[in-house]
């Protein structure tokens, strides 16, 4: 049978991790597939790039081009972003090719018109890659785990932020100088404030909240906060109180809504995924049926993240010829089985909280934060003040609260910030014991 013929676009990290597993593990590919998968054409602005990786096909510096080849049968989507990479997709679907990409960003974003179009025109568009890397959550949540009512997922999914935070606690480390270091092995965003802000796991987490939901993907419903502001202070308190912060993406479903939620996160240091660390990522899912599943691996890197390129190449491979009614359905549900469930104001969230509070030493402080709590129903389960450090006015005064809405605590923050004698802005991180 005639092999295949991809159309590559782009040829950074993840493009020549593809073309180096498509061509080192051919063989066994095309004895899964059923038939051979090669390059047949490939887009990069430097096509030096090509000689480098020893590609051998058609080249061009005009992505279009490859969209628009009669001969290609399978477009592959690395070149990241939203913008011409929303246009090459579409135009590729139009033209009747199945697309692969790794595009977090595209699919959050875009996804719900870019399925469409495919629906429309029978053709598959598959994105294992654009979460988690190497790691199979998509395949997980759609295929595996189809007989569950999905409870909740929480991952640790950008592997940046999770290598930042990691070195800060057990190395001490600068979060700039931890930064520079991700970028420098290719881990990091091109804009690298999508990795600190949250907005890469924003977009992750968008894409499996609608998997595992079956809703339509809501990229601007998602809550989302970064690891900027948190300290080695925190890390310190937060692991004294046998906790470690996270960053972690969570949604949940609920009788009100679906949680889509991005921010730092105190998860209790006994559970696995709290010793997830360096770039690593993982996910962990809650079904009803199968209880709780954890999914762990490299979440980004050049081979990882082809690995799970190349497996979604075999998967449209083996399903060319199915009928299009008969595919996996790109959302996990068939499209006209979306709920309309809606995605809940971080307001209406319920979750228990780490708060420093940076007060004078004096007599009635801690009684006053203690009637503001108890006024908003906000009871304390644990609390720390330290002696002050010497010739300091004032003390850090750490607690940690039970679960109660965020609306409840962000008026508390406000009462708590308002005293006289809270002479910085409260640090609130989540804590979620994930049990
Ligand atoms: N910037 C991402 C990360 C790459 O650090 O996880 C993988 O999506």
């Amino acid at each position: 049978m005639e092999p295949v013929k991809v159309g590559l676009l782009g040829l950074g990290t993840v493009g020549g991790g593809t073309a180096t597993v498509l061509s080192r593990n051919a063989e066994e590919i095309a004895r899964r597939a059923g038939r051979g998968i090669v390059i047949d054409y490939a887009a990069a602005l430097d096509l030096e790039r090509a000689r480098e990786l020893g590609l051998d096909c058609r080249l061009t510096q005009d992505a279009f081009e490859v969209v628009r080849d009669p001969g290609i049968d399978v477009v592959v989507e690395l070149i990241g972003g939203y913008s011409p990479a929303r246009e090459l997709v579409l135009e590729a679907i139009d033209n009747g090719k199945h697309v692969v990409t790794a595009n977090k960003a595209l699919i959050a974003l875009h996804g719900n018109e870019i399925f469409e179009k495919a629906q429309e025109k029978g053709v598959m568009v598959a994105f294992e890659a654009a979460v988690a890397g190497g790691i199979p959550i998509i395949k997980a949540l759609r295929e595996g785990l189809a007989a569950n009512r999905i409870e909740w997922a929480a991952g640790i999914i950008n592997g940046t932020g999770n290598f930042i935070l990691t070195e800060m606690r057990d190395k001490g480390r600068d979060f700039e100088e931890v930064l520079r270091e991700a970028q420098a092995l290719g881990y990091a965003e091109a804009d690298p404030t999508f990795d600190v802000e949250g907005i890469d796991a924003a977009h992750k987490l968008t894409i499996i909240a609608a998997i595992a939901f079956g809703i339509p993907l809501q990229f601007d419903r998602c809550y989302t906060e970064g690891i900027t502001r948190i300290t080695r202070e925190d890390v310190a308190f937060a692991a004294e109180l046998g906790y470690r912060i996270k960053h972690l993406g969570i949604t949940r479903k609920t009788d009100a809504g679906v949680e889509l939620r991005v921010h730092p996160t105190l998860i209790p240091e006994r559970r696995l995924i709290a010793n997830v660390d360096g770039v690593m990522n993982a996910v962990l899912v809650q079904g009803d049926a199968v209880g709780p599943t954890l999914y762990y691996g490299a979440g980004a890197g050049a081979e990882p993240t082809a690995s799970a390129v190349v497996a979604d190449l075999i998967d449209v491979t083996r399903t060319l010829t199915a009928d299009p009614e008969n595919r996996v359905p790109h959302l996990a549900f068939q499209p006209d089985q979306l709920s309309d469930l809606p995605v809940l104001e971080m307001e209406a969230v319920e979750t228990a909280y780490y708060l420093r509070i940076q007060a004078q030493d004096r007599p009635g402080v801690m009684a006053d934060i203690s009637r503001i709590l108890g006024d908003e129903g906000i009871s304390i389960e644990a609390l720390i003040q330290k002696e002050p450090a010497e010739g300091a006015a004032t003390v850090p005064v750490i607690l940690l609260t039970h679960r109660v809405r965020e609306a409840a605590m962000n008026r508390a923050i406000e009462a708590i910030e308002n005293l006289d004698t809270v002479t910085a802005p409260v640090t609130r991180i989540r804590v979620e014991t994930l049990g």
